[in-house]
């Protein structure tokens, strides 16, 4: 397999193990979890769930931008000539990657101190914060791969 093609398939499925899994969390699992399970069963699921995810997230953190800029630098030699949809990918990676770096590395640890210490009120209001932030950068997840996959500009 040629290089680039190795490279995009790479690039392809972690955008849609990223943004696929932020749907399904939002659109599907958070409804049904709200609907089927008490506090306490809900942030125990969540807390593993987002173990579980965030592993898979982290691994298209690091896929995505290897994978485009490499791709980047073959396709189009350099940043300076890449096409605006490239240019706009790469800055709401950023975006991206800010936001997922708030919820892991502070929101996750807050709600399983509250989960491990069964504090039920305190695990709820992290678990909403993480909520919001997840349905922003699953936003924004939708506008890169509607902007890339149309190359709009
Ligand atoms: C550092 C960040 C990124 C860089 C440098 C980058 C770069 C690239 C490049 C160079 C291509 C190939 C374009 C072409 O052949 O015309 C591409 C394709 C693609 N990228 Fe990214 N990308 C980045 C992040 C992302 C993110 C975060 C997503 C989605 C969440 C994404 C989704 C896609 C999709 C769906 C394609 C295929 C669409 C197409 O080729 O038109 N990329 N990317």
């Amino acid at each position: 397999m040629p290089t680039f093609t190795l490279l995009y398939v790479l690039h392809l499925l972690a955008a849609l193990a990223w943004v696929g899994g932020m749907f399904f969390a939002w659109m599907i699992l958070r409804p049904a979890a709200v609907a089927v399970l008490q506090p306490p069963e809900r942030l125990r699921l969540w807390l593993d769930v987002f173990l579980r995810f965030f592993a898979w997230v982290w691994a298209a953190v690091l896929v995505l931008p290897i994978s485009g800029l490499a791709m980047m630098h073959l396709r189009f030699s350099g940043f300076d000539a890449a096409p605006g949809y490239v240019h706009a990918m790469l800055g709401l990676y950023l975006a991206m990657l800010a936001l997922f770096l708030r919820v892991s590395l502070l929101q996750l640890p807050q709600l399983r101190k509250a989960v491990e210490a069964q504090d039920w009120p305190t695990g709820g209001v992290v678990l909403g914060r993480i909520r919001r932030l997840v349905g922003i950068n699953l936003s924004i997840g939708l506008v890169v791969m509607a902007i890339a996959g149309t190359r709009l500009f």
